[in-house]
């Protein structure tokens, strides 16, 4: 049986991470995982394989086909009768995959990590250290561990009313995977994932109709930039309806038929595919976690402290399967910071300062407090607001809606929440990132001279603006 200091289990952004910081820390160190894609296995988790970067690629081609069919004749820009390779498109997706799937291999190389193949569960604790066992379609082996990070992610979860089947009612799998642009499209839940997927399939033709069942729109952003984006997506053709009661749901294997309530009046949709996007859960079934006594709530979540220590002595978990954001960036700061404790360092993390970006046109990011919880928590605060339409980047760009919203405490100017909407904001947030990682006041940014003509001079502004003396506003 071979030996490790850290065996993580779990190649997503949140294991694959974690193993490299370890092992640059010194520790030997193994990675398990058992996702499997093209009939091989595949490192990079949820985020690499089917997540963030698949669902990246598809938002630039179709956002590169709607503005060949929609914007590039302002640029004097034609083209007759633009067509879109759904084949293509999606060869390349699973190109960028397979490139950066195969990336993590080789890092894993370089830095002397093993990596291991298969579905990895407790077997056992003795002598202070843990036996995991490693299932390969059906040949068992076993490693063992003295530290153990467990970064086994998410799944989607699925409507109890109808199981997806990745061909007509789907999951992230297969919305990032459809080889025809459907006719139409509902999207049952208007969170992350229904917007980025109900975005791409909507700029390639698709009627997108998303059914939402709280009465606000994206309630966790603030609402001015909420607001701002329903508004565009609206226009863009999305038909966004909230406040919805989701009824019963059939597939006839051609069509779904989907019944739903608003208003107390019974309503019916009948689409070619449906997407689910209603959130996701974690995977802790297969971890067999009672050997051992590890903690799982009654969500499913492994239950951790501020350090994603675990109740079990050396044994760590990080990522989606523990509590916060689901967010690839999370989970790999929270790997960085494991590995550093384990060598007895004491890094920490801020959960105030985790960046979010929903990446549709516009975009929109956010860090720090809304305005809405400012005022629940009775903080008085100053805002400082522009617009991208008085910027000359922005509209050299084509792309001049939206804003950056600054809002700084009213007694000692420190940045409290930076909201942003509007072009590449996915990129501008890490200024405010920074700004609020160095407790930075509404003044320091507007003293720190900005690039011009660029996107970011509307963080200045912005900043300007909570002092009432923006420049060009
Ligand atoms: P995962 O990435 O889920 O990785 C866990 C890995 O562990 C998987 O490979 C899984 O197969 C494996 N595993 C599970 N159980 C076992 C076991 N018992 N043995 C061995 N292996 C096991 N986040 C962002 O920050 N930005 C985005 O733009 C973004 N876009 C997204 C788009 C979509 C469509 C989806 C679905 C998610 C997106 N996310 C995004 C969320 C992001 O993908 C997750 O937050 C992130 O992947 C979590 O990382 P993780 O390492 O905790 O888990
Ligand atoms: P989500 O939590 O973002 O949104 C789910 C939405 O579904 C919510 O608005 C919720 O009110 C609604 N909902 C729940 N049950 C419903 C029902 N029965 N009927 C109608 N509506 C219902 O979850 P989503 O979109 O599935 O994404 C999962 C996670 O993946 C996100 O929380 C996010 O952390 C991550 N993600 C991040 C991305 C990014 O950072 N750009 C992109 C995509 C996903």
């Amino acid at each position: 049986m071979q030996n490790f200091d850290v065996v993580v289990i779990g190649g997503g952004p949140g294991g694959y991470v974690a193993a490299i910081r370890a092992a640059q820390l010194g520790f030997s160190t193994a990675c398990i995982d058992g996702y499997v894609r093209n009939d091989k296995y595949s490192l990079g988790g949820t985020c690499l394989n089917v997540g963030c970067i698949p669902s990246k690629a598809l938002l630039q081609s179709s956002e590169n086909f709607a503005e060949l069919t929609h914007s590039f004749a302002d640029h004097g820009i034609s083209c007759d009768n633009p067509k879109m390779d759904v084949a293509k498109m999606l060869e390349r997706k699973e190109g960028i995959v397979s490139k950066n799937s195969n990336g993590i291999s080789f890092l894993f190389k370089k830095n002397k990590i093993t990596e291991l193949h298969g579905w990895a569960s407790f077997k056992a604790a003795e002598s202070g250290k843990y036996i995991i066992s490693i299932n390969d379609n059906g040949t068992v082996s076993e490693v063992v561990a003295t530290h153990v990070i467990v970064a086994t992610g998410s799944n989607s979860r699925q409507l109890p009313q109808i199981p997806t089947d990745n061909i007509n009612v789907l999951d992230n799998e297969g919305a990032l995977d459809l080889n025809a642009v459907p006719a139409n499209l509902c999207v049952i839940g208007a969170g992350v994932i229904g917007l980025e997927m109900g975005s791409v399939w909507s700029r390639l033709g698709s009627k997108v109709t998303v059914l939402e069942a709280a009465p606000t729109f994206m309630g966790a952003a603030d609402e001015q930039a909420a607001k701002e984006l329903l508004k565009n997506l609206t226009k863009q053709g999305l038909e966004i309806t909230l406040g919805v009661k989701i009824g019963e749901i059939s597939n006839d294997g051609k069509q779904v038929t989907v019944n739903y309530e608003l208003n107390g009046e019974a309503k019916q949709l009948v689409v070619d595919k449906l997407l689910v996007s209603i959130g996701r859960v974690p995977n802790t079934n297969g971890l067999n976690a009672e050997a051992v006594g590890l903690k799982i709530d009654e969500r499913g979540f492994i239950v951790v402290d501020a350090d994603c220590k675990t109740n079990l002595p050396n044994v760590w978990a990080i990522g989606d399967v523990v509590r916060g954001p689901m967010l690839a960036h999370k989970a790999s700061e929270e790997g960085v910071i494991v590995a550093e404790r384990i060598a007895g360092q004491h890094p920490h993390f801020d959960f105030n300062t985790v960046p979010w970006v929903v990446y549709t046109n516009p975009e929109i990011a956010w860090v720090g407090k809304t305005e809405q919880q400012l005022k629940a928590d009775g903080i008085a605060y100053k805002k400082g607001v522009a617009n991208f339409m008085a910027n000359g980047r922005a509209l050299g760009l084509g792309n001049s809606i939206g804003f950056v919203k600054i809002l700084a405490c009213e007694e000692t100017d420190r940045i409290l929440g930076v909201h942003m909407v509007g072009p590449f904001v996915s990129e501008l947030i890490s200024e405010a990132v920074v700004a609020m990682e160095f407790m930075a006041s509404s003044e320091d940014l507007a003293r720190i001279i900005h690039a011009h003509p660029s996107l970011s001079e509307v963080t200045h502004e912005a900043a300007l603006a909570c002092d009432k003396r923006q420049l060009h506003g």
